[in-house]
């Protein structure tokens, strides 16, 4: 267990010397490209957010026991995942904007583990826009009441969309290879079922490929 956290945080760790050695040696040789440092920017931004992310797991784990359920404000939840991902928005050059309902009810939930499935899905979403023309790059946190009663969160985007494949794996166990320790889609499945919820993903249809239909 150590071994493979370890393993998960010197893999962002060394991400972040790399890149960061390189923009050095980029300015240094004196043509610099704002371009490329962006990128380079943004690629440590990323690998010090999963750095982050696995240190908030562990700590989370060790939290588990005191934190536990309470009577949460969702809302409250997303109001502080925008707050946490706000420099990773501007780094990704992406809005990160929230439709929040202000009439939710409070659910009975862990904050710490809810806050953790929003990061993962903003994250997400904030990397399948690469190729998303900077003035639709935005990542839309949306909380509503069902007819049924039931609260529901969503984070839309405007990137490259999920194919039915990918959709259908995307919150089951298979999608990892097995052995490395697991902070992505499925754990996220395991955490909403957990609070007797459920996950799922949407693609919107464009008719045209290559282009992004934006829909409001
Ligand atoms: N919003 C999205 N749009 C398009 N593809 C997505 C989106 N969310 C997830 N995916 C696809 O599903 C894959 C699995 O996502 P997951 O979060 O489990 O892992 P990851 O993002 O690849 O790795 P990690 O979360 O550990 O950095 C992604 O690599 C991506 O191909
Ligand atoms: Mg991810």
């Amino acid at each position: 267990m150590s071994a493979s956290i370890a393993h998960e945080l010197n893999q962002p760790l060394a991400g972040i010397a790399s890149n960061a050695g390189a923009g050095q040696r980029f300015i240094d040789r004196g043509n610099v490209d704002l371009q490329e440092i962006r990128e380079l920017l943004a690629d440590i931004g990323a690998d010090a957010r999963r750095a982050s992310d696995v240190v908030r797991g562990i700590r989370g784990m060790i939290k588990k026991e005191q934190m536990g359920r309470q009577r949460i404000n969702l809302n409250d939840i997303v109001t502080n995942v925008v707050h946490i991902l706000s420099s990773d928005a501007l780094l990704h050059w992406c809005e990160l904007k929230t439709s929040l309902d202000t009439n939710l009810p409070m659910v009975e939930a862990d904050p710490i583990q809810i806050q953790q499935v929003l990061i993962n899905l903003v994250v997400n979403a904030f990397e399948a826009m690469p190729e998303t023309p900077v003035s639709t790059r935005e990542v839309e946190i949306n909380t509503q009441q069902n007819a049924d009663g039931a609260v529901r969160v969503t984070v839309r985007d405007y990137g490259v969309g999920i194919s039915p494949e990918t959709r259908s794996r995307l919150f089951s166990n298979s999608f990892r290879p097995s052995g490395r320790l697991e902070w992505g889609s499925p754990s996220l499945a395991r955490i909403v079922e957990a609070h007797a919820g459920t996950i799922d993903a949407e693609s919107a249809e464009t008719e045209v490929h290559d282009s992004i239909l934006p829909y409001r």
